[in-house]
């Protein structure tokens, strides 16, 4: 009998709703590793010293045009990093200058670079006021960062001690819930009204915290937030290839150098913008749902940012395994391109 199982797959070219970028000879070597596939992209704020002004995201957008291929279509949507000082004009500014598209909520001392985030939720209501108004989503990323807290339970804390009573307070503003890791996260969104949708990342739909700890530490594997038991992975994989519009892709590519990655005190962040299609595809095939990836990587995520799908598409084609570079080479030293642990059949036709 003949194998009714696809080799080929067309898309809509897919977006990245959560990516960071970096700045200088970073920024140089990994902007052509999303533009390669990607249409667009939400480009994370939390540079040293974080992109907090539409002054400063209007510069920092060309320097990521700067350091795209010649000809490259790829667009940066640039979010501005929410601060206790944020002015709220200076937002509505940027939203209708289009150089915003969002604004990203780091609760201070959460992750990476995010000493200058938010405390005091009540001292920027203002500025949620506003993006409400206007119809601006707020980018959150969804951890405590009380130190009483269990590192694994930080995300399920987060939904009830800050999430709840922030869109009490804020009903109207659009949320999206970044790089969820938990079976609480997709049940919130679940079952919660339209303007809040979930982004998840290529590894957490990959890997949980035995890729992290089991058999030897994997600094390569370790991000924020951390990878949880396998049950988080399957509701995760779950609510992906589920079609439900408020779960779309973002990968959280976030490249850091091996030696700053191989300390003692190591850096947390996974690098998959090289090859996220491909372990997009393994993971949707896996799960018989191959005609979900459109959804997850390519329509939700326009339709939540009411911007509209790009106008191209991409073929992706089943074959002998398709191999990535181990490690990039950057102007910052060598960054190690994800290990999904599997083959990728899966290539993106050039
Ligand atoms: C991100 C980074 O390195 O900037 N790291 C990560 O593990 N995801 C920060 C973040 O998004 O949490
Ligand atoms: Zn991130």
């Amino acid at each position: 009998m003949k194998d009714a199982r696809p080799t080929r797959i067309t898309l809509r070219r897919p977006d990245d709703w959560h990516l960071h970028l970096r700045d200088g000879a970073m920024l140089d070597a990994v902007a052509p590793e999303s533009a390669r596939h990607f249409g667009r992209a939400i480009i994370m704020p939390n540079l040293v010293p974080p992109v907090v002004t539409a002054q400063q995201a209007a510069a920092y957008r060309d320097r990521i045009r700067a350091a795209l291929p010649e000809g490259s279509r790829f667009t940066p949507l640039m979010t501005l990093y929410l601060t206790e000082d944020t002015d709220p004009e200076d937002v509505r500014q940027a939203h209708r200058d289009g150089i915003a598209t969002a604004v990203k909520l780091y609760p201070a001392g959460a992750t990476t670079n995010s000493a200058s985030g938010v405390r005091d939720f009540d001292r920027v209501r203002p500025v949620l006021e506003t993006m409400a108004e206007i119809g601006m989503p707020l980018c959150v990323h969804g951890e405590v960062t009380d130190g009483t807290v269990d590192i694994f339970d930080r995300e399920a804390v987060f939904i009830d001690r800050v999430l709840k009573p922030l869109r009490r307070k804020v009903p109207d503003l659009r949320v999206v819930m970044e790089h969820v890791t938990t079976a609480d996260a997709v049940d919130y969104v679940r079952d919660s009204p339209r303007n809040l949708a979930a982004t998840i990342t290529t590894h957490h739909l990959i890997i949980n915290r035995n890729h992290i700890l089991a058999g030897g530490i994997k600094p390569h594997y370790y991000c924020l937030p951390v990878a949880k038991r396998e049950r988080h992975r399957v509701a995760l994989v779950q609510a992906a290839v589920s079609g439900d519009p408020r779960f779309f892709l973002g990968t959280d590519s976030a490249p850091h150098s091996d030696p700053a990655k191989l300390q003692p005190c190591g850096c947390a962040g996974i690098f998959t913008a090289p090859n996220t299609m491909s372990c997009l595809a393994e993971v949707f095939e896996a799960a018989g749902r191959l005609n979900h990836l459109e959804a997850f990587a390519s329509l939700n995520g326009p339709r939540f940012y009411k911007l509209p799908v790009n106008d191209d598409t991409i073929t992706l084609v089943k074959g002998a395994p398709v191999t990535y570079p181990e490690r990039i080479e950057t102007g910052d030293g060598p960054v190690t391109v994800f290990d999904p642990g599997f083959a990728l059949h899966w290539r993106v036709e050039d």
